[in-house]
């Protein structure tokens, strides 16, 4: 059987506005195993981003448990919570968050260093191969269509090898040719390298690539 790498036990994630509490996350049960694939579907609002930050160790929780890559990070906080993610997990944006003043290959070097993994410069090289931007790796991201943008920070993301790639909305600024670009690489990194992938997207062409999809309707995982 695969292993477990991160497990949510009855995990919820509550925000008080004013009198009202919003359940961004409600009672949420769900593992994930290496090697899978999983799409978070659901309305905006039915709090996919949430539990992404949760499963990333982005984010604290309220009740429930969470272990991820073998500890109990219920209880950690984001000084903790920062070792758990290095290595472990890559993430991803909608807004490709690179950074402006940086080239391609700046942006991906700058993966590495924040992630403090052994990487090497041929690495670095590698993974600009994979995404397919070896010609763009001198370019800044003004210089790059939004396609190439995506495709820079999947390489920043994955440039310290991690065991999981979270990403929000991947193809939310993409047309439909360069959100292509991200299903097949999403594909082949999967089923070729193994990497485990968890998404939150509108974008069904995008969770009908993935082995396992997830709706979430008012913080809940519906069955
Ligand atoms: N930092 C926050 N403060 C207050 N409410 C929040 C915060 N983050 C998310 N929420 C609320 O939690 C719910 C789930 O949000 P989110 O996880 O972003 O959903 P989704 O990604 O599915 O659109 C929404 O009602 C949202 O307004
Ligand atoms: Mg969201």
């Amino acid at each position: 059987m695969a292993e477990c790498l991160i497990r949510a036990e009855k995990v919820s994630k509550h925000y008080r506005l004013g009198e009202e509490t919003v359940r961004a996350n409600d009672e949420v049960s769900l593992e994930v195993t290496a090697g899978g694939f999983y799409a978070l579907t659901g309305p905006s609002g039915s709090g996919k981003t949430t539990l992404l930050d949760i499963l990333g160790c982005l984010d604290t929780i309220d009740s429930g448990r969470l272990t991820a890559f073998g500890r109990d990070v219920s209880r950690m906080r984001e000084s903790q919570l920062v070792t758990v993610r290095r290595g472990n997990i890559g993430f991803m944006f909608q807004d490709f968050m690179l950074v402006d003043t940086l080239t391609v290959r700046e942006n991906v070097e700058l993966g590495l260093a924040l992630s403090r993994s052994p990487g090497s410069p041929d690495r670095v090289e590698e993974i600009i191969g994979t995404v397919g931007l070896h010609p763009r790796r001198g370019h800044l991201p003004k210089q790059l269509s939004g396609g190439e943008r995506q495709r820079a920070a999947l390489a920043r993301a994955l440039v310290s090898s991690p065991r999981v790639l979270i990403a929000d909305e991947p193809t939310g600024n993409l047309d439909s040719r360069n959100s292509e670009a991200i299903y097949s690489l999403f594909k082949e990194l999967n089923e070729r390298e193994g990497l485990t992938i968890v998404v939150a997207t509108h974008d069904a062409e995008l969770a009908a690539r993935a082995g396992t999809i997830l709706s979430m309707i008012d913080g809940r995982i519906v069955p």
